[in-house]
């Protein structure tokens, strides 16, 4: 199959752990079959998320030696500062420690007790801070969204009826804003097109109500606009990640997706009173506005990292990459998440694994089952994920899957090709997989450290 050779060569390796069998039973067993809870010293190709977990270019590790450690005003602030200016158009930044650090401060000044905010899919550290702050989340995404299989170009769209008659049914003064995630993670990666962002903007406007982006993964929604968008094939990366962010009053933003860093993210703004605000709340929790819980030197390799994640090579690249692992398994008929998304490949596990129940949670089964098979660490995205409402009743998302998650710039093809064989032997010895039953479950965010064992 034809591939894009990378648009870099490598200067420094890391060795990677080649495990038996025998072992990656006793570990998996040792970790409570959750992935979350492996070493990884005993992960042979580590899928688990492409959080922090990219490669930084020469250029970012040159730049931590200029790392500026002032307390306050450190000139790497002023070059982040500046970077988010150039690139995304904001006007203000507050740095956090990652992506989560800006949920807490957007919520904590955003939302009060009883409010509602709409979001295309929920993702879970940003609905458990809006849930933290007294909001409920409502699902705003298309219904499309919600079915694995639909060929949407834009799945992550909002429908703005749902959100009209959100509007309608509890007041316009009781939504602080509308955060929209480009692209949506949990619904496999999957882009909003820049006329929904537009159509979002006008209704938002009519009743005063905010938009706040979840930038995350900002400039793969880009490509996809890029893509697949009348209008957009001759424009540039650059030009239309600044017309998405046109229709936004900020964002949320972890640096460690999209900006190409280990550890970093911010929250940007063009109003005034909101920045005031969030410059005095980050104090509390992350430290000063200058620096928000990072050093000098990350902040450096974010601004670095946010200029080269615009470019064009590196992003055709990046997507055309995950979309190669998708193919293979959808040529071999493996069921997955289509269209095949922009971080990762998403296994369909109730396909998969229809014998298994929900409740015995097949996706966190087969998370742990590709571990024992091939060493290849996946992240349940399922019912464990999804955790249990304000009542304490399960949520039982309509998507139950394991996220084949490919950091940027870090595996090749032949990886891709060990992870894809894995993946089509484990579908041709399906039927000896079982479920799981869960001993011991954490009172929130419980897929990180729940422990479970086979039936
Ligand atoms: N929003 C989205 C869409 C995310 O995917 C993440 C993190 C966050 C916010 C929170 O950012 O981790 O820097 O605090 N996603 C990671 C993942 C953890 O594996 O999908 P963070």
């Amino acid at each position: 199959k034809k591939y894009i050779a990378e648009p870099f060569k490598i200067k420094a390796v890391e060795p990677i752990a080649m495990t038996t069998k025998q072992q990656r039973i006793a570990a998996i067993k040792e970790a409570g079959y959750n992935t979350f809870l492996l070493k990884s010293k005993d992960v042979y190709i580590d899928l688990l998320t492409d959080s922090g977990t990219s490669a930084m270019s020469d250029n970012q590790w040159a730049g931590l030696m200029i790392g500026d450690e002032a307390y306050a005003g450190s000139k790497n602030f002023y070059n982040l500062e500046a970077a988010v200016r150039n690139v995304y158009g904001f006007k203000y930044v507050v740095p956090t420690h990652q992506g989560r650090g800006a949920e807490n401060l957007l919520s904590q000044i955003m939302i009060k007790k009883g409010d509602y905010v709409p979001g295309n899919m929920y993702f879970t550290t940003t609905r458990l801070h809006q849930e933290l702050n007294g909001g409920t989340f409502v699902d705003v995404i298309i219904d499309e969204a919600h079915n694995s299989e639909l060929e949407v170009p834009f799945k992550g769209d909002v429908d703005l009826n749902k959100f009209q008659r959100l509007i309608d049914q509890v007041g316009p003064e009781k939504i602080p804003y509308i955060c929209v995630a480009v692209t949506v993670n949990l619904a496999g990666g999957q882009p909003v097109s820049m006329k929904n962002l537009k159509e979002v903007k006008e209704l938002a406007s009519k009743y005063g109500i905010k938009i706040m982006f979840d930038a995350t993964r900002c400039v793969e929604n880009a490509f996809y606009i890029k893509e697949r968008e009348d209008g957009y094939q001759d424009k540039s990366i650059a030009a239309i990640l600044k017309e998405m962010m046109s229709y936004a009053d900020g964002c949320t933003m972890s640096g460690k997706k999209d900006c190409l860093v280990n550890i970093g993210g911010f929250l940007a703004m063009n109003d005034e009173d909101l920045y005031l605000q969030a410059s005095q709340l980050v104090v509390v929790y992350e430290g000063m506005p200058s620096y928000g819980g990072l050093a000098g030197r990350d902040m450096e390799a974010m601004a670095r990292g946010i200029y080269e994640s615009i470019d064009e090579d590196y992003i055709k690249h990046r997507i055309y990459q995950v979309r190669y692992l998708g193919d293979r398994l959808i040529e071999n008929g493996v069921p997955v998440v289509r269209p095949i998304g922009g971080h990762a490949v998403f296994l369909d596990a109730k396909k998969f694994l229809p014998h298994v129940p929900q409740d015995n949670f097949p996706a966190q089964a087969l998370a742990a089952e590709l571990y024992i098979h091939s060493g290849v660490r996946s992240m349940e995205r399922g019912i464990v994920s999804a955790g249990r409402d304000k009542e304490g009743k399960n949520y039982y998302p309509k998507l139950e899957l394991v996220r084949l998650t490919i950091p940027r710039r870090v595996y090749t093809y032949s990886h891709m090709d060990v992870v894809a064989e894995a993946c089509i032997d484990l579908y041709q010895q399906r039927d000896s997989i079982k479920g799981l039953k869960i001993t011991y479950e954490p009172p929130v965010l419980r897929f990180f450290t729940s422990r479970f064992e086979p039936l």
